[in-house]
């Protein structure tokens, strides 16, 4: 991967398991051998960051033990994501995305520099594409509310109650589902794959469509599911 001046990124997001297999342990395992080193996160967001809150949360009450957010990246400078992030003194970017090689250049930089080990997208509406992605694998996880198959490909998936209905990936999953008249939705934790919304599932929870549903309401409930979702998957990779 290179930016417009020809300079070239050959940094990747460090590989804490070959690091410690390499015998390079950081400070903080040196002075306490049975002591993991923390999981730096990286969070892109675009919008209201109510994910974000869920992990900022999650590791202020303890919830979270060993996690810690490095880097807050934004697309959109009005997100009100990065108002939290200021609000809980978190290192916050804007970067706006008119040309996505060189906007993935500069990401690509960022998380070297803040040695982030897993890139979380909590509400990011950007597409990273394959070379970005191949540059970290099994690092980037998405959070999509709808339902995905355990390895994220295909096009039906059957929920508890046995009924089969479509996949739901892209914009307006939750709108799409609405108008599908289906029963159950729910959201995804997954990892990012070139395919959008394909990767291999995380972690997911079923929820009910109720009678009346709007598209805000319904979607309000998927948060809900979501904000538990983000943190059991960070914590599963921890
Ligand atoms: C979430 O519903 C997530 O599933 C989708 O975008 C929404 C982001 O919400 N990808 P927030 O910005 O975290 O509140």
């Amino acid at each position: 991967m290179s930016n417009n001046k020809g300079e070239t990124f050959e940094w990747k997001i460090r590989d804490r398991g070959r690091m410690k297999a390499a015998g390079q342990p950081e400070e903080s395992e040196a002075s306490s051998p049975s002591k993991q080193p923390m999981l730096r996160l990286g969070v892109l967001i675009s919008g209201s960051g109510s994910n974000l809150q869920a992990l900022i949360d999650a590791i202020e009450s303890h919830e979270l033990p060993g996690v810690e957010i490095v880097l807050v990246v934004s697309n959109n400078i009005d997100a009100y994501g990065l108002e939290r992030a200021h609000t809980h003194h978190l290192q916050a970017m804007h970067l706006p995305w008119h040309n996505r090689e060189e906007c993935e250049a500069k990401l690509t930089t960022w998380l070297q520099l803040f040695q982030v080990d897993l890139l979380v997208l909590a509400g990011w509406m950007r597409i990273l594409s394959a070379p970005f992605l191949s540059q970290f694998p099994r690092r980037v996880i998405n959070i999509h509310p709808a339902l995905l198959p355990d390895d994220g490909t295909g096009s039906s998936y059957t929920t508890s109650d046995g009924a089969t209905i479509p996949v739901f990936r892209g914009l307006h999953a939750v709108r799409q589902a609405l108008d599908a008249g289906v029963k159950i939705t729910g959201s995804t934790v997954h990892f990012v794959t070139p395919e959008v919304d394909a990767g291999p599932v995380i972690c997911r929870e079923e929820v009910a469509i109720l009678e009346g549903d709007t598209e805000e309401s319904l979607h309000e409930r998927l948060k809900v599911v979501e904000h538990r979702l983000i943190v059991d998957a960070v914590r599963k990779l921890r």
